[in-house]
């Protein structure tokens, strides 16, 4: 196999994570070098003795000490959209983290680059769509063995720590982050719009911050065992001290209803404080149910007219991230694409399907408003279709 030379932008947990993973599979690489402010990542890369290369002063310089197999991108979310144009420029295939980019016009601009110019490879970080309990969900819906979708619930709710973390770090400002659910849940709205195969008709939305809110005066600051809470993770870049009095301007929990314009409705509850965490899809068709349990990686499905036990699958290897093995997966699928032995399991514009939906959710929350989509991608497919 070939040595892979790797230039990163954004050398940060997510990247040394992934950068880890594809170590673990396999991956031979030789990471070049990196350009991060604060580049918080090292000490994971080091904890398995992977060299991060050199720290360059910029992109520009990084770029001029090419050529490199592959560009990794795992900046704040607000700067994807320039750091993905600087690597469309230096033309090597990219990785990049979700969301793909933070707004709407960014969304669009995208598009319209997408449309009038020819880019390298480029690869979404949508981890999920590599985990085998999401891949045999996909499945079994496009089986038809669930008949046609009706109604789904989902939920994501995190431990306090986690949340605690997000209130401390750069994703708790819009202008970084975007949204609490852009970057925590695009992911489950990306195998949404999959499993449904249509596009968010209108969209409603609640939330707010409840939680790490300074006006509170009934917080514990340590678990029942003594320990102390809110504190675990470095905050990292442009991180606040104390997750309860930071300058936060996104949701700390939120829920919202969508309805697919193949008919299919939706129902998502999030909270970023909890005590029994839970990431699970229940899944509901004309002839079939389905529940995956993405945090005990566990899927049940039964036929609704089915007398016998449902079948169940346990996917076994529980990780404490909770992403039970996606990331080694995922590592595998993007060394599969690069040597063009499959397609990666999401395309770009996937992605960019799975950040507008979230975007609409996030206006409707703001807004107090019932959100009809259809302008939206009326103007996303006029952005595809324009080449500039
Ligand atoms: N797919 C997943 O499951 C998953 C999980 C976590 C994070 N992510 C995504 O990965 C990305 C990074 O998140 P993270 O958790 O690693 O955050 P992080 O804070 O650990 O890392 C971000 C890094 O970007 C660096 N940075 C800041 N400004 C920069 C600049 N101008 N140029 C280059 N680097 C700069 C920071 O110093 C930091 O090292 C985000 O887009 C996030 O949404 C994805």
């Amino acid at each position: 196999m070939k040595t892979y030379r790797i230039a990163v932008i954004g050398l940060g947990q997510r990247i040394a994570h992934v950068l880890r993973a594809m170590d673990e599979v396999g991956w031979k690489l030789n990471v070049a070098g990196y350009v991060d402010p604060r580049p918080v990542g090292l000490p994971i890369l080091a904890e398995r003795d992977i060299a991060p290369g050199m720290s360059y002063p910029s992109i520009k310089a990084l770029f001029a000490d090419g050529p490199f197999d592959l560009v990794m991108i795992g900046s704040p979310n607000h700067l994807h959209y320039e750091h993905l144009l600087a690597a469309f420029e230096a033309g090597y295939p990219i990785f990049a983290e979700k969301p793909i980019v933070r707004t709407q016009e960014e969304t669009y601009a995208l598009a319209r680059h997408l449309a009038a110019k020819k880019i390298p490879p480029l690869h979404i970080g949508l981890v999920m769509r590599s985990m085998p309990i999401v891949r045999e969900t996909i499945a079994r819906v496009d089986s038809g063995q669930l008949g046609d979708l009706v109604s789904m619930d989902a939920t994501e709710h995190l431990p306090p720590e986690h949340g605690g973390y997000l209130a401390r770090n750069w994703r708790r400002k819009e202008e970084w982050g975007g949204s609490y659910f852009l970057d925590k849940v695009c992911h489950d709205f990306d195998i949404f719009g999959r499993l449904t195969r249509a596009r968010p008709l209108r969209v409603a939305s609640f939330g707010g911050k409840r939680i790490f809110n300074s006006s509170r005066t009934d917080v514990a600051r340590t678990y029942s065992d003594g320990s102390p809470a809110y504190a675990m993770r470095d905050a990292g870049w442009a991180g606040a001290n104390d997750a309860f009095h930071s300058d936060m301007d996104v949701a700390d929990h939120q829920t919202a209803i969508v309805e697919y314009s193949g008919g299919m409705q939706l129902s998502f509850h999030s909270n970023s404080h909890v005590s029994l965490g839970e990431r699970r899809w229940y899944i509901a068709g004309t002839s079939g149910t389905l529940i995956a349990d993405l945090v005990r990686n566990k899927l049940m499905v039964r036929g609704a007219m089915d007398k016998n036990k449902p079948e169940r699958i346990d996917y076994a290897g529980r990780t404490d991230d909770n992403h039970n093995g996606a990331d080694q997966a995922m590592a595998t699928d993007l060394l599969a694409a690069l040597e063009g032995r499959a397609p990666f399991p999401v395309t770009v514009h996937d992605s960019m399907e799975a950040g507008l939906t979230v975007m609409a959710i996030d206006r409707a929350m703001r807004e107090r408003a019932l959100i009809d989509c259809t302008s939206m991608w009326e103007d996303y497919d006029a952005a595809r279709a324009i080449a500039t």
